[in-house]
C-alpha cells in the first residue's frame, strides 16, 4: 500500500505557467487586454473555428450562449442528467426549462437516440456533452438538430483535446462551452472559451460577457483607447483576466504533450482492468479521426460480481490512500431539480456504479500502478469475503 495519499487530481502547472502570470504581474496589466486576445486567436486557431470568446467559467459561456442563441420563456432544453449542473442551472436563469435525457449505459454519453426519445414540441435547443471527454458524434447530433430545426449547443467542458471524427467541439454545433477549471485538460484556475462558428452569437456574446459594454478595458485605456463606450444592454460580469489567459495560452502549448501522457495512462487502466470480473471501463470511441480526451478516466463497479459496491470501493480506496470522485451524482437527484425529474433508467443504473479514478498528467508511473494495485486488492479483499462468507 503506498505511504501517502495520492488525490483525485492535480493541475500539471509549474514554471512556464508561473513565469506567464509573472509576466503580467510585472507588466501591469492585469485583466482582460492584449494576453485574452492572443488566447482567443491560438484557441480559435487550433480549433479550427471561427471565434473563440473566452469568459472567466463554462458556466458562463452556457450562460450566454443560451441568450445569444435565442434561448428564452416557454423553451425546453433538452440534456443529460448524468452531468454537472451547469447546463440545467444556465437554462433555468434565461427561463428554460430543463428535460433530462437517459445515457447510453456503457458510453455513459447521450447520442442522437438518447436526445430523439426526450425531445418535446417545445424542444429549441440540446445541450450535449462528451463524457469524461469521449467524442459523442457531433456530426450525427448536428444532423438531428438541422432536421429538427433545433439549436445545438455543446459543453465541452471535458473537451480540450479531444477530437470528434478529426474536428474540435464547436466546429458542428451552434457553440461550445469550454471549461479551463482547475481539473480539466487544460487549466487557467477559472476560465472558459466559448467557440462558435456563427458571427451573430459572437458579437452577442463578447457585448453580454462585459455588461453589454461595446469596449473592453483594453480599448479604453490604452493611448489608442477611448474613454467613451455604450451599453447596448444589460450584460454580466463573465470577463477572463489576462493572468488566467496568460496560463491558458501555455497549456494550450502543452495541450499534444499532456493529451499523450492521458493516452498512456488510460491505456495502462485499460489494460490492467480489461478482465476484472465486475469492473466495466467507459466504451472506447471507434470512429475514424476520434480522440478520447481522458479527462476522467470512468469505471462502472457491478457489486455483485466485484464482491462490494461502489460506495464501499470509495472507502477502501480511501484507506489504501487513493483519492476517486464520482461524475456524476445525476442532477435530478438534486432537491434543486427533482421537480424536472423523468424515468432515466440507464442513468439510475449507472449512478450507483460510476466511479472515477485518478488520471493527470502529474502522476508518475508508480502513482498508475499503485492506483491499479488498490483497485485490485479490493477485488482481492472482496473475493476473501465472499469466501468466508460462502464457507
Ligand atoms: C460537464 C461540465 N460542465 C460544466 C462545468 C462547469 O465548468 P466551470 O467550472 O468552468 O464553469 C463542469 C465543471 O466541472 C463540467 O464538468
Amino acid at each position: 500500500m503506498r505511504e501517502t495519499f495520492l488525490p483525485y487530481c492535480r493541475p500539471d502547472t509549474g514554471t512556464p505557467e508561473a513565469d506567464a502570470v509573472e509576466e503580467c504581474i510585472r507588466n501591469g496589466w492585469l485583466t482582460t487586454g492584449p494576453k485574452v486576445r492572443e488566447f482567443e486567436q491560438a484557441f480559435a486557431a487550433a480549433a479550427g473555428v471561427k471565434h473563440a470568446v473566452a469568459v472567466n467559467s463554462c458556466t458562463a459561456a452556457l450562460h450566454i450562449g443560451l441568450l445569444a442563441a435565442g434561448v428564452g420563456k416557454g423553451d425546453d432544453v433538452v440534456m443529460p442528467s448524468l452531468t454537472f449542473v451547469a447546463g440545467a442551472q444556465c437554462t433555468l436563469e434565461v427561463g428554460a426549462r430543463p428535460v433530462f435525457c437517459d445515457v447510453d449505459p456503457q458510453t455513459l454519453t447521450a447520442g442522437v437516440e438518447e436526445f430523439e426519445r426526450a425531445i418535446t414540441p417545445q424542444t429549441r435547443a440540446i445541450i450535449a456533452m462528451p463524457y469524461a471527454g469521449r467524442p459523442h458524434d457531433a456530426q450525427a447530433l448536428a444532423a438531428m438538430c438541422e432536421r429538427r430545426g433545433i439549436i445545438f449547443i455543446e459543453d465541452a467542458a471535458h473537451a480540450a483535446g479531444m477530437l470528434d471524427r478529426g474536428t474540435w467541439a464547436g466546429t458542428h454545433s451552434r457553440l461550445a462551452a469550454y471549461s479551463f477549471y482547475a481539473t480539466k485538460n487544460l487549466c487557467t484556475a477559472e476560465g472558459g472559451m466559448l467557440l462558435t462558428n456563427d458571427d451573430t452569437v459572437m458579437e452577442r456574446v463578447r457585448v453580454l460577457s462585459l455588461h453589454g459594454m461595446d469596449k473592453d478595458a483594453w480599448k479604453r485605456y490604452t493611448q489608442q483607447g477611448s474613454w467613451r463606450y455604450e451599453v447596448r444592454e444589460p450584460g454580466f460580469k463573465y470577463n477572463m483576466p489576462d493572468l488566467a489567459a496568460a496560463m491558458g495560452l501555455v497549456q494550450l502549448q502543452r495541450l499534444d504533450a499532456m493529451q499523450a501522457r492521458r493516452n498512456e495512462i488510460a491505456s495502462r487502466y485499460l489494460e490492467a482492468f480489461a478482465d476484472v470480473p465486475g469492473i466495466e471501463c467507459q466504451a472506447l470511441p471507434e470512429r475514424e479521426g476520434d480522440v478520447h480526451s481522458w479527462c476522467m478516466f470512468v469505471i462502472q463497479i457491478d457489486g455483485e460480481t466485484f464482491g462490494i459496491s461502489r460506495d464501499a470501493a470509495i472507502d477502501e480506496l480511501r484507506n489504501l490512500n487513493i483519492g476517486t470522485s464520482v461524475h456524476y451524482i445525476p442532477t435530478h437527484h438534486f432537491s434543486a431539480y427533482r421537480a424536472f425529474s423523468a424515468p432515466l433508467e440507464a442513468t439510475e443504473r449507472v449512478a450507483s456504479r460510476i466511479l472515477s479514478l485518478p488520471l493527470y498528467t502529474t502522476m508518475s508511473d508508480a502513482d498508475v500502478r499503485d492506483v491499479i494495485d488498490a483497485v485490485l486488492e479490493c477485488n482481492k479483499q472482496a473475493d476473501g469475503l465472499l469466501a468466508s462468507k460462502a464457507s
